[in-house]
C-alpha cells in the first residue's frame, strides 16, 4: 500500500523553530516528527510513502538521503503553490501515479493509532473513505463529526463553539481513500480537504469513521510539541531515554522531565525543568529553563531564565541574567 504524508505546510504557529526547518522535521525524543510518523505504517503493510512537499522540499531530501524512513521508500512531489490539503492529496498522487487504495496522514499528527484497523472497518463498510477520529477535551477548534451506529459521518461541523458541538470527537488527519475519491478532487487549484471534500462525501454518504482512542497529539503548537516531546519521556506515552549519549549536562545542574538534544550542554547550576532543549543548544551556569523550547545551537547566558513557553530560534543568543517568560525570541 501506499501514502500520502501532508508535509508541505509553513508551520507558522511553531515560529521561530519552524523558520528554516519545516515543522516535519523537528525532532521530538532525538527522531524527526516525520520518522516518528511514518514508522507506524510499516506494520499496516504501507511500503512507499510520497511526500507532499511544499516550503523548504530542499531540506527533506537532505535530511532522508538514502530516501528511506524504516524501510518504506520515499517520493518527493513538490508543488508548485500551496495547493491545501486535499489539493496536495491529488497533486501528490497524480505525481506518483497512484490509481490504488491510498492512505494520507499529516505529517504533524503523533499517534499509536493501528492503521490496520483503519483499513479494515474502510473495507466492511465499503465506503470510499474512512478518517480516523480522536477525543478532545475541548473540541471548538478542530472539526468535530459525530456518526451513526454503522459508522457513517453524519456532518463535518468545522471548529463549533464547545456548547454547542454534537460530540467531542475530532477528525484526526488519517484518512483512506478510494482511487474515486481523489480523482474527485479539482486539479490545479488549492482544495481544503475538511472544507470541500469530506462536506462533499458527507452529503453523498460515503464517508465513514473508526473512533479510535489511542494516544494521539497534533503537534503543531508550542505547547502542543513541548507536550508530544515529554509524553515520549515521563511514561504517558513511551519512555525513551531524555538526554541524548553526545549531550553533556553537568553534575551540579539539574534535569527534570526535559529532552537534552544531541551535542546539548547543560551547565553547572542550571535547571532544566519540563522542557526541551534542541541539538547543540547551550544552558549556562544557574540559567533556569522551564516550561520552555530552546532551540538548535542557542546560547543561553549564565543566570538567564526562560519560563512560561519561551521559544527561542535557530542560534539564538540570550544574554547573561535575562528573564523572559512566554516569549519568542525572536518574535516571529
Ligand atoms: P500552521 O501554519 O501553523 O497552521 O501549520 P501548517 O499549515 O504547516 O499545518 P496544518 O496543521 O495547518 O496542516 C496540516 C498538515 O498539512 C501539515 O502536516 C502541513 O504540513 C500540511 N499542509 C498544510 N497545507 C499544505 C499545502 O498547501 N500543501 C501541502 N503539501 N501540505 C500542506
Amino acid at each position: 500500500m501506499r501514502a500520502v504524508v501532508l508535509v508541505g505546510g509553513f508551520g507558522t504557529r511553531l515560529r521561530p523553530l519552524t523558520r528554516s526547518r519545516p515543522k516535519p522535521l523537528l525532532p521530538v525524543v532525538h527522531r524527526p516528527m516525520l520518522e516518528r510518523c511514518i514508522s507506524g505504517l510499516v506494520s499496516a503493510g504501507v511500503d512507499e510513502v510520497i511526500l507532499a512537499l511544499g516550503f523548504r522540499p530542499d531540506t527533506f531530501e537532505r535530511a532522508f538521503p538514502d530516501g528511506r524512513i524504516d524501510g518504506v521508500r520515499l517520493r518527493y512531489a513538490v508543488e508548485p503553490e500551496p495547493l491545501d490539503t486535499a489539493g496536495a492529496v491529488r497533486f501528490a498522487a497524480s505525481q506518483a501515479g497512484v490509481n490504488e487504495r491510498l492512505l494520507v496522514l499529516n505529517g504533524d499528527v503523533l499517534t499509536d493509532l493501528d492503521v490496520g484497523r483503519l483499513i479494515e472497518l474502510h473495507e466492511r463498510s465499503a465506503g470510499r473513505a474512512t478518517i480516523h477520529l480522536t477525543e478532545v477535551d475541548d473540541p471548538s477548534r478542530f472539526g468535530v463529526v459525530p456518526i451513526d451506529d454503522t459508522n457513517r459521518v453524519e456532518a463535518f461541523v468545522e471548529k463549533p463553539p464547545a456548547e454547542t458541538a454534537p460530540s467531542r470527537w475530532i477528525n484526526a488527519g488519517t484518512y483512506v481513500f478510494e482511487p474515486e475519491v481523489v480523482s474527485a478532487i479539482p486539479a490545479g487549484r488549492p482544495v481544503s480537504m475538511e472544507r470541500e471534500v469530506f462536506p462533499q462525501l458527507v452529503e453523498d454518504g460515503h464517508l465513514y469513521a473508526l473512533q479510535d482512542d489511542s494516544y494521539w497529539i497534533d503537534a503543531g503548537t508550542p505547547q502542543a510539541y513541548l507536550e508530544a516531546s515529554l509524553d515520549l519521556i515521563d511514561g504517558t506515552r513511551d519512555e525513551e531515554p531524555a538526554v541524548h549519549d553526545t549531550a553533556t549536562v553537568h553534575h551540579d545542574a539539574t534535569v527534570r522531565r526535559s529532552v537534552i538534544s544531541r551535542d546539548a550542554t547543560v551547565s553547572a547550576g542550571a535547571s532544566v525543568l519540563d522542557s526541551v532543549v534542541l541539538d547543540g543548544a547551550q544552558v549556562g551556569p544557574g540559567a533556569t529553563i522551564s516550561g520552555s523550547i530552546i532551540g538548535p545551537r542557542g546560547r543561553i547566558g549564565a543566570a538567564a531564565s526562560l519560563t512560561h513557553l519561551c521559544v527561542t530560534g535557530d542560534d539564538a543568543q540570550i544574554a547573561e541574567g535575562a528573564a523572559h517568560a512566554g516569549e519568542r525570541l525572536p518574535e516571529p
